[in-house]
């Protein structure tokens, strides 16, 4: 089977079957990542670019693990040290690299549509990373991974995506996945933090307090506050917000059954979520970040794969 895109641009360019293929196909790689010797030479003679113009750590990490995994040739570029921050348009740097015969880029921008842009004007296979608020693929599918690890199956799962909706990639990026795997979604919230009409435009159910999303879901997926998003103040204070909407181990307890506690990172700890939650029994956070790497070795492996 073969991926439907030659591009990962967003979730919701990938139907159900897409969405299928690269899980089955990360669930091998992570056998592969269990073995003493964790390198496969799938893609060995192909060159990948991570293109980094905005910050990440466990992006950028992943992606270039899974490239090496991969037997890949890797480069890597982040915008602060090169030749964009003397007014080099983005189009241009790519060329350039590109013509070093690189056959594949990965790339994070902090503006929505970048590599949408990119695909149009280049022949290569791009990977989105994540583009300002518009989506993270990759992160809804280890998210997707980690949750079917951890409870068997999507199908019928009622996840709540909770905190800063309005600025959030992986919000967006999981709701059409999860929709598309039969998933149930809310999404919960201080109303200033949630868009208007998000209910009827992705179909999702919004909850405005947070003990009532918690008692529905089984899954909770916590997000960071986007303070550097926000050109405004949205809530009162980052105390205020700890104490209407921080995930607590109190909470947690008092609800009538146990949920799943994930988080995409970077974690404002006493902020959306407590310590003790993040680094408690209910939290897989760490084992996002784990299945990663083999989410990341599927997407790219397939797409090479598209190419031949
Ligand atoms: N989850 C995520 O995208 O983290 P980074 O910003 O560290 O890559």
């Amino acid at each position: 089977m073969k991926l439907s895109t030659k591009h990962l641009l967003g979730i919701k360019d990938l139907n159900r079957e897409d969405i299928q293929l690269i899980l089955s196909t990360a669930e091998q790689f992570k056998e592969v990542l269990q073995r003493p010797v964790k390198k496969v030479p799938s893609l060995r003679d192909v060159t990948i670019v991570n293109l980094f113009y905005e910050n990440s750590t466990r992006t950028r990490m992943s992606f270039e693990l899974a490239e090496r995994r991969l037997s890949a040739d890797v480069l890597n570029f982040a915008a602060s040290t090169s030749s964009s921050a003397k007014g080099e348009t983005l189009l241009d740097t790519v060329n350039n690299i590109l013509s070093m015969k690189v056959d594949m880029v990965v790339m994070r921008h902090s503006a929505s549509g970048a590599p949408h842009f990119l695909a149009k004007n280049i022949p290569a296979a791009i990977v989105n990373a994540g583009d300002g608020i518009n989506e993270h693929p990759t992160q809804a599918l280890l998210d997707a991974f980690s949750i079917k690890e951890k409870l068997g199956r999507l199908e019928g799962l009622k996840v709540a995506i909770i905190g800063d909706i309005m600025h959030s990639r992986v919000a967006l990026s999981n709701m059409y996945l999860l929709k598309k795997m039969g998933a149930e979604i809310l999404v919960a919230g201080p109303p200033t933090l949630i868009p208007k009409y998000i209910g009827e435009a992705l179909d999702v159910r919004v909850e405005y307090n947070l003990k009532k999303a918690l008692e529905w879901c089984d899954v909770a997926n916590v997000l960071r506050i986007q303070l550097e998003r926000q050109n405004q103040p949205l809530f009162s204070s980052l105390r205020e917000y700890n104490l209407a909407y921080g995930i607590k181990r109190r909470l947690l307890e008092d609800l009538s059954k146990e949920i799943v506690i994930m988080h995409p990172g970077p974690i404002n700890r006493g902020v959306e979520l407590d310590s003790d939650v993040a680094d408690g029994p209910y939290s897989i956070i760490l084992n996002q970040v784990e299945n990663g790497v083999a989410v990341r070795m599927a997407v790219l492996y397939l797409l090479a794969d598209r190419e031949n």
